[in-house]
């Protein structure tokens, strides 16, 4: 049976009948023999193999080039090279698919707009390996995370009525021909509907069923902001829990965060070893600063006096009642606090319908959690459950309550506190990689402009 590299590098003892596959990174040749690192994508290291001049197969080396897929069967026995416990002594080769000389991966590093731009084969680089299994088991340890503390998975639609964020950034799902989507108001088989930018009102029904739920899957978003950590497609993770508060959703918000975070420094294997070469040098001793200390909790209120009390020169105006924006975060995380910060408490007029009002009368139980290099990762609060309050804001926000009556009806039978947030996994990965642009961090990204794949 065929084994992965990544268990091949991990053995103890040698091993005399061994099979691998993969794509070769690099081949040597002299006149006995050739040397070929092979790699499966299963971990970060290359196989050496040993192949002597006229084993069976040989006489294809020479297509055996950078990027061919081969099959090769030998014995595993210790290395006399440095750095490496174990090389390949091959018995025979087989090349499965050769390469013409376009092959667009070289030996040289190639940059990141590069490698966008060939989505189907950047994987097999190191470093968009590394990422592609680091998100692997980020989605793993979130489920971990969830199912550990007892909370139900529930599957949100992706095809919905309803605008959870109210910000009007919703792609329209039609069946119509092209020619017809112009004129059409009503296009899904004679209704509205769109793809979901948050499984969150959808999730809040089963958390008042079901108590502890979580939701992970895509979202999307049409708002045509093309910068380095937005998407139009993404993936969220929403935990909602009743009989839950802003603090409990905040303290739920950062021990997520912990635990991604340890899991990405305990589980990666050698694959932090390759961010921190080229993406950031200092990636471990960070993610360890964060998995280890508490986070800094302040309100909006307190964070706007403070980022006008430091007198620095913001792009942006900072002033009560306006929105944080990515340089202002960035100076809370990074200038003042050094350490992520969980901001709540904003303004009712710059958030959503649904958070609840505080007895302030003017601020909502928001919280977002921000870190250092990337801003805003999570967005979260605890949901209004007094019905009265709730008709009330459907008017304030211009919602028509026939189409929410369902979200109301949880406030009418039954209602319960409840709280709970999203987690941009893409942002998440970008902070535990150290990837500097979200679209380098999606397999295949969707941004405005952008969807060749
Ligand atoms: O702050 P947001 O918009 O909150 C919600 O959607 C809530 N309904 C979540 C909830 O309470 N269940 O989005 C949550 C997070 C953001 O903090 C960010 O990490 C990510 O989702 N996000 C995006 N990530 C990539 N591209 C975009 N365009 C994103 N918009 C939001
Ligand atoms: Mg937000």
């Amino acid at each position: 049976m065929r084994s992965l590299i990544k268990h091949v590098l991990k053995r103890t003892d040698p091993c005399d009948e061994l099979h691998v596959a993969g794509w070769v990174r690099t081949r040597r040749d002299s006149k006995a023999f050739s040397f070929l690192e092979l790699n499966d994508g299963s971990c970060l290291g290359n196989l050496q193999i040993v192949a002597d001049a006229g084993i069976p197969g040989y006489e294809d080396i020479a297509k055996m080039s950078t990027g061919a897929s081969i099959e090769v069967r030998g014995r595993l026995i210790p290395s006399p090279a440095a750095g490496q416990a174990w090389e390949m002594q091959a018995e025979s080769l087989k090349l499965l698919g050769g390469v013409p000389e376009d092959y667009p991966l070289q030996k040289k590093g190639h940059g990141p707009e590069f490698l966008r731009g060939i989505a189907h084969l950047r994987p097999r680089t190191n470093l968009y390996g590394a990422v592609f299994r680091m998100r692997s088991r980020m989605a793993f340890a979130v489920h971990e995370f969830f199912q550990k503390r007892d909370f139900i998975y529930v599957h949100t639609p992706i095809i919905t009525a309803s605008d959870c964020e109210g910000a009007g950034e919703m792609f329209r799902v039609t069946t119509l021909p092209d020619d017809k989507i112009s004129k059409a108001e009503d296009d899904f088989f004679g209704k509205r509907a769109y793809l979901t930018v948050s499984g969150q009102l959808e999730g809040e029904t089963f958390a008042c069923a079901l108590s502890n739920i979580y939701t992970f899957g895509p979202t999307f978003r049409a708002e045509n902001s093309n910068t380095s950590r937005h998407a139009a497609e993404f993936w969220m993770i929403e935990p909602e829990v009743a009989f839950c508060d802003l603090e409990g959703d905040m303290d739920l918000a950062e021990a997520l965060v912990k635990h991604l975070v340890t899991e990405a420094l305990t589980k990666s294997d050698d694959d932090l070893t390759i961010f921190e070469k080229f993406v950031d040098k200092g990636l471990r001793e960070r993610l360890e600063f964060v998995a280890s200390r508490p986070f800094e909790r302040i309100s909006y209120t307190d964070a706007v006096e403070l980022l006008i009390s430091s007198g620095k020169k913001f792009e942006y105006p900072v002033a009560y009642g306006l929105n944080l924006q990515s340089e202002h975060e960035r100076w809370l995380t990074e200038e003042h606090f050094k350490k992520p910060v969980t901001v709540f408490n904003y303004p009712k007029e710059i958030k959503p319908f649904y958070m609840r009002l505080n007895d302030d009368g003017k601020t909502v139980t928001a919280m977002d959690v921000l870190v250092p290099g990337i801003g805003e990762i999570i967005g979260g609060s605890q949901r209004e459950e007094r019905l009265d309050v709730l008709l009330e804001n459907f008017k304030k926000h211009d919602l028509d309550p026939e189409n929410y009556s369902w979200y109301a009806d949880l406030r009418k039978y039954g209602s319960v506190p409840h709280a709970g947030f999203g987690l941009g996994f893409e942002r998440l990965l970008m902070f535990v990689t150290g990837m500097a642009n979200i679209r380098d961090v999606i397999p295949f990204a969707r941004t405005p402009g952008h969807c060749e794949f």
